[in-house]
């Protein structure tokens, strides 16, 4: 080898480990590196256990431009159509980039396959209304990347899910990763009470609400349960209950006269009985993790849907962007509920009001098939300030309990 060789090799020697150590100084600086971030999270918890306990309702909304986790076009296999505001022709999409950084917790990013690797042969259960069932479709999305997934199994016979003859969709869902033996479900509860027939009627004409006994469908399959999610508030009201037929019952016998005549105390009565009852049971079911999620905050202008009043915001944190203090929870009911029991609250109250820009309101309706008779001409546009566009605040909801189990 001549010496000009040689000179050039350690050139290029010298280049190159001048550009590995940049690359080094490049990586410890930058944002993504898991060694700062956990350098960082260990100085967090630190200070946390050393002030205050982890309250994960308090904290702040931060953009993120890793936000949202899936895609509202892709996730076609998991979100009702009503629900994702992109299919549904919603023009801003600022919402979808934030993440909640709850105050001195350690919130790991969601990374779905530590996620079902950790879920390992276990079985998730959300048990609620709508809303409990958008928690379950956003999960469903986070799970897969919102990428078609043909390889996840429809299981929902082994819990006896199935469409009945006649109904227009099954009272729940369950679906299961092969790769992890992992397995999501949701069972549409609206009031969290067992519900039974009291005539023999199809459909039955009236139906008994037993406020201190748990859905069947919850007693019957609880062992099966690693981590369960409850859910209840939005169908608590005269119309709704007497829409339904339902007649509220205690003890096995009807409730008359003024016990329970208001609603709101019928509510707590329930949310009390099925935390007692879901408590005594823990101890028979040591896997079992059970939290039970606050209430889902409306943003109507004034009152409800039949009221009216938009909640036409799309401006993202124009309420705030921060909660903090020391109060407990908006949703006394629940935190009164829990408090001393082995189920953990799941508090999205607070941090939820937050986002009244985050509703699936200002959607504009779009028609599925054109109907015959129809003659109209503007597409009308959905007015619910209740329901949350997804992706969105239940993916948030999502990732709390996540670090939480
Ligand atoms: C899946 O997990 C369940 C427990 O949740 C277990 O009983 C079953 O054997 C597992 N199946 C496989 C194929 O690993
Ligand atoms: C999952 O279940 C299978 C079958 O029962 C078992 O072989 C495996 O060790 C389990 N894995 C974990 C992480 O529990
Ligand atoms: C339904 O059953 C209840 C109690 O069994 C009875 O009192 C009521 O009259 C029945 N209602 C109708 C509409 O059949
Ligand atoms: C239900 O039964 C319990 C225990 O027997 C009793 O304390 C309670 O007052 C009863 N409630 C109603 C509404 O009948
Ligand atoms: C939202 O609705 C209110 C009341 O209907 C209206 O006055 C306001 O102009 C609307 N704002 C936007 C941004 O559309
Ligand atoms: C929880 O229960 C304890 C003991 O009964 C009581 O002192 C405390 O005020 C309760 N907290 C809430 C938030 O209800
Ligand atoms: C269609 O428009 C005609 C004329 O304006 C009206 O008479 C009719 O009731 C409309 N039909 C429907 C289904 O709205």
């Amino acid at each position: 080898m001549s010496g000009g060789k040689r000179y050039i090799l350690k050139g290029s020697v010298s280049l190159a480990l001048v550009i590995l150590i940049l690359l080094m100084i490049t990586l410890l600086v930058s944002e993504e590196n898991p060694l700062r971030t956990s350098l960082f999270e260990v100085k967090r918890q630190f200070s946390a256990s050393s002030s205050s306990v982890c309250n994960f309702a308090k904290g702040k909304w931060v953009q993120d431009r890793k936000r949202p986790l899936y895609s509202g076009l892709e996730c076609k296999q998991w979100l009702s159509t009503m629900w994702s505001c992109r299919i549904m022709g919603r023009p801003d999409f600022s919402f979808e980039a934030y993440r909640w950084q709850p105050e001195g917790c350690n919130m790991p990013q969601f990374d779905r396959f530590t996620f079902l690797k950790r879920m390992q042969n276990k079985t998730i259960a959300f048990i609620g209304d709508s809303l409990g069932r958008q928690q379950f479709q956003s999960l469903m999305c986070m799970a897969t990347g919102g990428e078609d997934s043909p390889e996840v199994q429809n299981v929902g016979w082994e819990y006896g899910l199935v469409k009945p003859k006649g109904a227009l969709r099954p009272d729940g869902w369950a679906y299961r990763f092969p790769t992890t033996n992992t397995t999501i479900l949701y069972y549409w509860s609206a009031s969290l009470s067992d519900l039974v027939p009291m005539n023999n009627t199809d459909p039955p004409r009236v139906t008994a609400m037993h406020l201190d006994r748990p859905p069947a469908f919850m007693r019957n399959y609880l062992h099966r349960f690693d981590v369960l999610v409850l859910n209840t508030g939005h169908h608590w009201n005269r119309g709704k209950i007497e829409g339904n037929h339902w007649v509220m019952h205690v003890n096995g016998t009807r409730v008359e006269g003024e016990y329970l005549k208001d609603i709101r105390d019928a509510k707590d009565f329930t949310i009390h009985s099925v935390v007692t009852w879901l408590d005594a049971q823990l101890p028979l079911h040591p896997r079992l993790k059970a939290f039970f999620r606050t209430i889902s905050p409306r943003h109507f202008r004034n009152g409800d849907w039949n009221t009216g009043g938009n909640c036409n915001n799309t401006v993202p944190l124009s309420r705030g962007s921060e909660i903090t203090g020391d109060d407990g929870s908006v949703d006394t009911t629940v935190e009164s509920a829990v408090n001393g029991t082995g189920i953990k609250i799941l508090d999205i109250t607070a941090l939820s009001e937050l986002r009244d820009e985050a509703h699936i309101s200002g959607s504009k309706l779009k028609p599925r098939k054109p109907k015959k008779a129809s003659n109209e001409t503007a597409t009308p546009v959905v007015n619910d300030c209740l329901h949350w566009c997804l992706p969105g605040i239940p993916d948030t909801w999502n990732e709390l309990f996540i670090a939480q189990i």
